[in-house]
């Protein structure tokens, strides 16, 4: 239990990051992630929603390299709202190659 979805988001990211590892996260999102990333050596990457700014799993899909290493996502998503709902929310890690950490900072209250 932490403190705020900031403090819980960069002390899951100063734990799991090395230098140049890559975060993945959706569009539209909360504008301090880039900050959060940077300020731990990571490297931020950006992926699309889809039409209902739902999780757009394709792109993740295609995102992610032998270098990423967080997922981040957010649920209640700010700004957009939307809450992630399954299917898509659980299938969201069966991705291949998914070897990554999910953080939810919405629901950390
Ligand atoms: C998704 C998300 N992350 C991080 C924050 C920053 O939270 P705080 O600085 O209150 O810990 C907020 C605040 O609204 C948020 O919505």
């Amino acid at each position: 239990m932490l403190c705020g979805p900031q403090r819980g988001s960069t002390f899951v990211l100063k734990t799991l990051l090395d230098p140049g590892n890559e975060v993945i996260f959706f569009s539209p999102y909360f504008v301090e992630y880039h900050f959060y990333v940077d300020y731990h050596g990571g490297v931020a990457t950006v992926v699309p929603t889809d039409a209902h700014f739902d999780l757009n799993l394709e792109a993740l899909e295609s995102a992610l390299t032998p270098r990423s290493k967080v997922v981040l996502i957010n649920s209640p998503n700010n700004p957009t709202g939307v809450i992630y709902r399954p299917p898509r929310s659980s299938n969201w890690a069966s991705c291949s190659n998914a070897r990554s950490a999910s953080l939810t900072p919405g629901s950390i209250c």
